[in-house]
């Protein structure tokens, strides 16, 4: 079972006008990212989240000139579907963006889910045991509270890296997923939540729920990034068009 957070002080929650922009201030926020990240290391590692919030922050992505050369791309989680499906969370990354900057293929490590959940977990996992922390983690969050394919309920075994799903509420019910142990090793996490279908999960999430989202809400590292429609009353002030 997802362990019971704690009510927590609100984490640090950026509200937008707008999901325009929320996804302008956070495509600059991830290029800065990146470009300190490859000034202290060498190069950049972000995971990327599935569903189709995210769609408008990739085609911000695709716009900039940042060191591509030196990204490195995951996925937090994937659909046990053939690789060319539309509805694969890294079909929709390489068509928005990934697909239009120079960044190596060989940099680009989508999760081998047609493999089946199990023979992908155990894949995924292997390789990125060797990962310490990621730079950069963006996740969106679920209108029941859940994470990449982490579900309220699922059980958090956590001594896996990469799990294998077989019961998802959210179809398909077969998907890879990182743990949240394994998300949770960031420098730095976005949780994206827009519109007014995930008020209720954002606000579960404050009060600490028993869902996956609220376990990473909790997070020191983690940095909700919300629209007005998502966010209620109460937590901030409107951050304004970005100039
Ligand atoms: C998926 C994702 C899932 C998604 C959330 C939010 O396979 O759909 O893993 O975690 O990110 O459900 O989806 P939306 O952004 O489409 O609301």
């Amino acid at each position: 079972m997802s362990r019971i957070v704690q009510p927590h002080s609100i984490a640090s929650e950026r509200v937008f006008a707008s999901a325009g922009a929320l996804n302008v201030a956070l495509c600059r926020h991830i290029a800065k990212a990146s470009r300190a990240a490859i000034r202290q290391n060498g190069h950049f590692s972000i995971v990327l989240t599935g569903g189709r919030t995210v769609a408008g922050l990739y085609s911000m992505l695709r716009t900039q000139s940042l060191l591509w050369e030196d990204w490195r791309v995951y996925w937090g989680d994937e659909r046990c579907i053939p690789a060319a499906a539309p509805e694969r969370n890294s079909r929709l990354a390489m068509e928005a963006w990934l697909d239009h900057v120079p960044i190596p293929r060989a940099n680009l490590y989508p999760i081998p889910a047609e493999l089946g959940a199990q023979a992908g977990a155990e894949r995924y996992g292997e390789l990125v045991s060797d990962i310490d922390e990621f730079d950069f983690v963006l996740l969106s969050l679920g209108e029941d509270g859940h994470v990449a394919s982490v579900f309220p309920g699922a059980d958090s075994e956590e001594s896996f890296l990469a799990v294998a799903v077989r019961d998802a509420p959210k179809p398909p019910p077969q998907r890879v997923t990182l743990s949240i142990g394994r998300l949770a090793r960031a420098r730095e996490l976005a949780l994206l939540v827009v519109g007014t279908g995930k008020r209720a999960a954002l606000a579960a999430c404050r009060a600490g729920a028993p869902i996956p989202g609220a376990t990473i809400y909790g997070l020191p590292v983690t940095t909700v990034w919300c629209d007005a429609h998502a966010a209620t009353a109460g937590n901030g002030g409107i951050e304004e068009e970005a100039a």
